[in-house]
């Protein structure tokens, strides 16, 4: 089963609710809420508080992408907002074991993104922690732009290296492309312009859940 996380950045700000709902009704099991900081990506948005407003209204997996400088700081924050997967970038300066051991403590995802020049060998040392791998097929912070070709060759290289492990893929997915991404070995996909851009998010779920599955 592929699963589809849409992504809130690309959301109706002054409608997030019911852009939530939405894609609820049409069966998402996921919702990815990127969090960008300024400084580890060039666009401020979410914080906690945005994760801690959302929790109460969906049972849907809170799939959080922390592209943000010291997630160390931050990363009971978010748990305690109600994040279900917490991804920091294997680009940060951090103590991944610190947060990987904080995540699994409260039972929760421990996951690492990519960007698209990192090099898959940098998650070796914790690669026995890890719950999810995120490639990044753009790079962060921002929505709507083009898909980066080169991430369908490190989408396989992981996913021959690790077989058991959810890979998700994040950037410039469409309903014209997601195969590609699907044959390569992703399991999980991150959508957001193609899910929140248009008038119809529950349509547009719907048709991506059977795309990612037919
Ligand atoms: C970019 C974010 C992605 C982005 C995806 O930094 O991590 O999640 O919102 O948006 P689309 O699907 O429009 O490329
Ligand atoms: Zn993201």
């Amino acid at each position: 089963m592929i699963k589809l996380s849409p992504s809130i950045l690309a959301s109706d700000y002054m409608n997030m609710g019911s852009d939530i709902k939405a894609i609820e009704r049409a069966g998402s099991p996921y919702v990815h809420i990127d969090v960008m900081d300024g400084h580890f990506v060039p666009n401020i948005n979410f914080g906690p508080g945005v994760v801690s407003a959302i929790r109460p209204i969906t049972d849907m997996v809170l799939d959080v992408h922390l592209m943000i400088t010291n997630p160390e700081k931050y990363v009971n924050a978010f748990l305690n907002a109600g994040s279900d997967i917490i991804t920091v970038h294997a680009e940060c300066d951090t103590d991944f074991n610190f947060i990987a051991d904080e995540i699994k403590s409260k039972g929760k995802k421990f996951a690492v993104s990519l960007n698209p020049a990192t090099d898959i060998s940098v998650i070796e040392p914790y690669a026995d922690k890890l719950d999810m791998i995120l490639v990044m097929s753009v790079n962060p912070g921002f929505g709507a732009q083009s898909f980066i070709e080169s991430s369908i060759d490190k989408i396989k290289a992981l996913r021959d290296k690790y077989s058991h492990i959810d890979i998700e893929v994040d950037g410039g997915i469409k309903l014209s492309n997601v195969q590609k991404v699907i044959d390569a070995g992703a399991n999980i996909i991150v959508a957001g312009s193609a899910i929140f851009g248009g008038d119809d998010v529950e349509a547009n779920t719907r048709e991506f859940i059977k795309r990612c599955n037919s």
